[in-house]
């Protein structure tokens, strides 16, 4: 059994854009090498992949300290001895800090006082500063290895949907990951894992340490009943592995996906894969594509206009499977089912809630949102 802190090595075997050269984002498919394995899983589980830290950060920061990275620290999460490069590489979380290491530079005079009585402050400095953004501003302070260990946080394992089917892909875990990057202190950032997938990791020789996080029932039922699957962005990766599932076990249950992104012609993810089965008349296809018209169109107005259909869906037995963005899509689906659930069954405010609330416990309304 692999786990955080036995974690399977995997490689990549082949990366490439999902998304097009006129798209406004990055999107990878990435295919993990796994054939060294077993590693036993399901569509419907993620996987856990342990990322590095950007080394041109890792190298900036030694600099930064006047320390050379050979320097031996020990770290008392996990009682082991290792150089200072190598945990800031693999064990430290380098973007954010808490208190502690507040507190840390104030023992050296840093003029933060202010910051730690006022939490909102705070916690505002500690969203938008990284390790180097603070220690840059205090550039006076030097600080021993042992001592800059002990005082960050640790790296976190990151999430991944796997978007392929066992059955078809038996030696390879495939992922759909969007490459994130924002801007912070007027610099491009990238986000830790998605930059380690996308772009640090090289094809066939980096090693992935990964380990599988089960899902909580978010799989697929019977082959014979019918599945409605709400995933826009990143979102649709689980279903690429159902679907290619239920071909693999011909299954007889009828398929619906709802997919959305910003534009048809550039982030369409999958699109032969989907429009195949369409032909072969395995799936029921509906797209919103948000940004190729005035008025955004997303997953949920797809859902109300065919509201009829999926009614009928729900009250034949499909169970019903949401993927993606956690902050807003998630609850707008939500309420457009319930909506649906109101206006077609005739069912009051409450009784539409109480509704999709049954389906849930009945592991009918299932859901996979980060
Ligand atoms: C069960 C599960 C399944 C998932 N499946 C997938 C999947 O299939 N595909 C996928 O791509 N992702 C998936 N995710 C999300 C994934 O785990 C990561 O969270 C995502 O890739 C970002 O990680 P990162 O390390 O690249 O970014 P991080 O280094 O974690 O950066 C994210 C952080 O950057 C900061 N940030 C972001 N934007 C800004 C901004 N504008 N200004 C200031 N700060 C900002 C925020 O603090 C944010 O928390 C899943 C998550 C879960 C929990
Ligand atoms: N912090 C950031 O800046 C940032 C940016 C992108 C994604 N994310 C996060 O990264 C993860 C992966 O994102 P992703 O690449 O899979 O794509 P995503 O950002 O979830 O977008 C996929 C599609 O969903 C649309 N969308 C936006 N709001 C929606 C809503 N309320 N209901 C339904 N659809 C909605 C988007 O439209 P529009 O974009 O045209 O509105 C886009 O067409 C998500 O957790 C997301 O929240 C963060």
């Amino acid at each position: 059994m692999y786990t955080r802190t036995n974690p399977f090595i995997a490689r990549i075997k082949e990366r490439y854009l999902l998304t097009g050269p006129a798209s406004t984002k990055r999107t990878y498919h990435i295919v993990l090498d796994v054939s060294s394995g077993p590693l036993n899983f399901n569509v419907g589980d993620s996987i856990a992949v342990l990322p590095q830290n950007d080394p041109h950060i890792v190298k900036e920061l030694l600099h930064r300290l006047n320390l050379t990275g050979d320097e031996t620290i020990f770290d008392s999460r996990s009682s082991t001895e290792s150089t200072l490069k190598q945990y800031l590489l693999e064990k430290a979380n380098l973007a954010k800090t808490n208190s502690n290491f507040i507190k840390l530079l104030q023992t050296y005079g840093a003029s933060l006082e202010n910051l730690l009585e006022n939490k909102a402050e705070l916690n505002l400095f500690l969203q938008s500063h990284s390790v180097l953004d603070i220690l840059k501003r205090h550039f006076k302070i030097m600080l021993s290895a042992q001592e800059l260990a002990s005082h960050l946080m640790p790296l976190m394992p990151r999430f991944y949907s796997i978007a392929s089917s066992p059955k078809i892909h038996p030696d390879e875990i495939h992922l759909t990951v969007a490459f994130l990057t924002y801007t912070l202190q007027g610099e491009k950032r990238h986000g830790v894992a998605s930059h380690f997938l996308c772009d640090q990791a090289e094809i066939e020789s980096t090693s992935i340490p990964i380990y599988v996080q089960p899902s909580n029932g978010f799989t697929l039922p019977h082959p014979d009943t019918s599945i409605l699957l709400i995933g826009p962005g990143t979102g649709v990766a689980p279903f690429r592995a159902f679907l290619q599932e239920r071909l693999a076990h011909n299954a007889k249950g009828r398929n619906w996906l709802f997919f959305g992104e910003r534009h048809r012609n550039a982030d369409f993810y999958y699109e032969s894969f989907f429009k195949e089965l369409e032909k072969q008349s395995l799936l029921r296809l509906d797209t919103a594509f948000s940004r190729d018209q005035a008025e955004k169109v997303y997953v949920q107005h797809k859902l109300l206009e065919n509201a009829a259909s999926v009614w009928d869906w729900i009250q034949t037995g499909a169970h019903l499977y949401v993927c993606g963005d956690a902050e807003k899509m998630a609850k707008d689906v939500d309420a457009a089912l319930q909506q649906i659930v109101r206006e077609q069954g005739g069912l009051s405010e409450e009784d539409s809630r109480l509704y999709l609330k049954r389906l849930r416990s009945e592991k009918r309304y299932l859901l996979d949102v980060y």
